[in-house]
Parts: C-alpha cells; sequence; structure tokens
C-alpha cells in the first residue's frame, strides 16, 4: 500500500474486533512513526500502549472514576463560530444518523460518547502524552506523529480512532500510567482491526471543497 492509498484509507473507526495485533507489530509502527518530523527535532511526543490485562485494569479504573470537568485541556475553543460550528455540528449529525440515534435522544448520544472510554472495543489502548511547557508548535508535532502512526497502521492492514476524549479522563490514566505532573494527556488511539459489520464503521466523514480553504497562485 502507498502512502496515497494509506491516507485515502484510513478512517476514524469506532467498532473493532477483540482480535490483538502482535507486540512487533505495533512496536514497528510506533517507532517507525517517530520518523515524523518535529520543529529543532525535538520530538516531544511520549507514548504509552496497553494491551491484555493492564488495558482491562486501566478500563477499570477509568470506568470508576467521574469525568473530569474542566478536562485536561479546551479540546475546542468555547464558541466555536463559522465554518467550523457547522462542520462539527454536521460530523456528529452524520455520526449519530448512521446508527440510528436521533437528534433529541441525548441519552443515547452520551451512551455512544461514552465508548470513547473503551478505545471502542479496540485490543490495544495508545495514549500520547506532551510537556504541559510546550506550545503550539510541539502540539503540532504529536499530530504529526499521530497521523503517522495512523497511516503505518493503515499500511499494516490496521485500524485507528484518535481521541482527544482522554482529556475528560485524564486523571486515572495519569495515576495508571505514573505520568509526571508536567506531562500532560494529548490523546489516546485506539488501534485494532474495524468490525465491518457495525453500522458505525460504515459511514465516512465528508471534507469541505479545496476552494473553501485553499488557494494556489502562480502556476501555469
Ligand atoms: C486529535 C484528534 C482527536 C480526536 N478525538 C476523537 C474522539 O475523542 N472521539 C472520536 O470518536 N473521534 C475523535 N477524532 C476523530 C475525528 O472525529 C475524525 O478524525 C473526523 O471526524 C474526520 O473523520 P475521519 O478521521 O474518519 O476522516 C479525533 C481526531 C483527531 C485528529
Amino acid at each position: 500500500m502507498d502512502v496515497s492509498e494509506a491516507v485515502a484509507r484510513r478512517t476514524s473507526v469506532r467498532a473493532f474486533k477483540p482480535d490483538p495485533p502482535s507486540a512487533a507489530v505495533v512496536r514497528a509502527i510506533l517507532e517507525g512513526a517517530a520518523r515524523a518530523p518535529s520543529g529543532g527535532n525535538l520530538q516531544p511526543w511520549h507514548v504509552h500502549a496497553l494491551a491484555g490485562a493492564p488495558l482491562a485494569q486501566l478500563l477499570q479504573r477509568v470506568a470508576a472514576a467521574p469525568l473530569q470537568v474542566p478536562p485536561e485541556y479546551a479540546v475546542y475553543p468555547p464558541e466555536l463560530w463559522e465554518p467550523y460550528r457547522t462542520r462539527r455540528w454536521r460530523n456528529a449529525e452524520q455520526l449519530y444518523a448512521a446508527i440510528g440515534i436521533p437528534r433529541e435522544d441525548k441519552a443515547a448520544r452520551l451512551q455512544q460518547m461514552a465508548k470513547n472510554a473503551t478505545f471502542f472495543g479496540a485490543p490495544v489502548g495508545i495514549f500520547l502524552s506532551v510537556d504541559r511547557r510546550m506550545g503550539p508548535p510541539q502540539w503540532a508535532d504529536l499530530g504529526m506523529y499521530l497521523q503517522t502512526v495512523m497511516l503505518l497502521a493503515t499500511a499494516q492492514g490496521l485500524d485507528t480512532c484518535a481521541q482527544e476524549y482522554w482529556a475528560f479522563c485524564a486523571q486515572p490514566v495519569r495515576d495508571f500510567l505514573g505520568l509526571p505532573p508536567e506531562r500532560m494527556l494529548f490523546a489516546g488511539l485506539a488501534l485494532g482491526w474495524r468490525d465491518e459489520s457495525a453500522p458505525i464503521n460504515q459511514w465516512r466523514s465528508e471534507r469541505d471543497p479545496f476552494e473553501a480553504w485553499g488557494e494556489m497562485r502562480g502556476f501555469d
């Protein structure tokens, strides 16, 4: 699979089969992704990958803990404006429509959202953390690392879902992993093979056309 195919095939998968990928494959993905660029080659990412008993223990602890309000960091700006507000709204509408949850059924929506805290049933849960003293450029570096992990996973036939939701469960995760106080939990990543029969995996997110966000000048 070449890079273009991996980019086109990657989607956020929200229902997984339980079969675990091998330790060697997971390690190769996480290690290979460290070829991602970072400003000044700081390599500001820290990574924890959990499977089997440690993953089950962590998920139990998270399930027993209250949701963290406020979360580890502001996942979105307080009042989203256009066009972001509509994009976010449409994305959520389409996701819930794909699994037959109507807009007014808040309880069902919350129940679906809570599945984030199980890594959507994925056999591997990965956490990315970063030193709190780092700024937006290093957060961008983490994003590049994260996308490289997702593309390498795709090249292995695996599936992923990046999850900021973990910012709402940061304390039990931090305690379990033994993160030092200066280390902020940035995101989780579910990793495994998609459950092809799950309705939530049938839906594909939209993208705005190039003209909405891009411009090219000086080309023939
Ligand atoms: C940093 C990051 C955090 C995300 N957090 C979540 C999350 O907590 N839960 C979730 O279901 N999807 C999450 N997503 C997935 C986005 O919703 C998804 O990327 C977007 O809707 C586009 O869909 P696609 O990934 O299938 O192309 C996250 C994606 C990124 C890049």
